[in-house]
């Protein structure tokens, strides 16, 4: 699995785990990110049942395992968080941390230790060992109850399967081309996004908000002014019901 460190402040760092090389042909890629502080960690979508080995054997080159406190999954799809009950079992003690219309189906893969803090509609700011992250309303972008998380200090926006895209294994971790990789991620966004006003209210929130990196949970990272072109081409896309199909 490919790791590389985006960010390195004074109190806490920012790490990718993605493009899996013995991930199964047939599932989707994902990306996978930690969020460490001095003491504590937090898993940002921490991916399917599959890759769960690869995963634990990542995340213990940075930190004990038992320091990783909270999990957050921004919605209940399989590639997200099938990985649970295995967590649940290594990290009794976290705490998870998602949208709330969920609990009652994340539940079925296995949460007897883990403690489910449901996140309300209108989000909510955690804060442990001095990092402070918000959760942002991302509701059918593509789920029904569905959240990004925002680091203010580091600027960084985790915005789960928006921006996504369906990029091959030995495609680079960060957009280089914006143009050539529309692509990637056209198909993506029409047919996973359901609603034109869900993205359109996403996209004035995102506006709001400070980033030097959008980090989806598929595909490439973008960055600088790539962040702007993708706000600005997502916002010109139909995408869902505004398509006709
Ligand atoms: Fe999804
Ligand atoms: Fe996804």
């Amino acid at each position: 699995m490919q790791t590389i460190k985006l960010y390195e402040g004074q109190s806490h760092e920012w790490i990718v785990f993605g493009r899996d090389p013995e991930k199964p042909e047939k599932i989707i890629d994902t990306n996978q990110y930690m969020i460490k502080t001095h003491h504590e960690a937090i898993l940002l979508d921490p991916g399917g049942i599959e890759l769960f080995s690869s995963m634990l054997s990542s995340v213990v080159h940075y930190l004990p395992v038992e320091q990783i406190t909270h999990l957050f999954a921004s919605h209940q799809d399989p590639d997200i968080i099938s990985s649970l009950g295995l967590w649940d079992k290594t990290i009794g003690n976290a705490t998870l941390h998602a949208p709330w219309l969920w609990e009652g189906f994340l539940r079925h893969y296995g949460c007897d230790s883990i403690t489910y803090s449901a996140i309300p509609d209108e989000g909510s700011t955690l804060k442990f060992d001095g990092l402070e992250i918000d959760f942002i309303p991302a509701h059918y972008m593509h789920a029904s109850g569905n959240f990004s998380v925002y680091d203010k200090e580091a600027k960084i926006l985790f915005s789960g399967d928006i921006g996504a895209g369906l990029n091959d294994p030995e495609d680079p971790l960060f957009v280089e081309d914006f143009e050539a990789h529309i692509s990637k991620i056209k198909t993506f966004h029409q047919r996973w996004m359901p609603s034109e006003s869900a993205k359109n209210a996403w996209i004035k929130r995102a506006r709001r908000l400070d980033i030097d990196m959008l980090c989806p949970q598929h595909g490439c990272i973008y960055k600088g002014k790539d962040v702007e072109r993708f706000l600005d081409w997502l916002e010109a896309l139909d995408v869902g019901t505004g398509l006709r199909i």
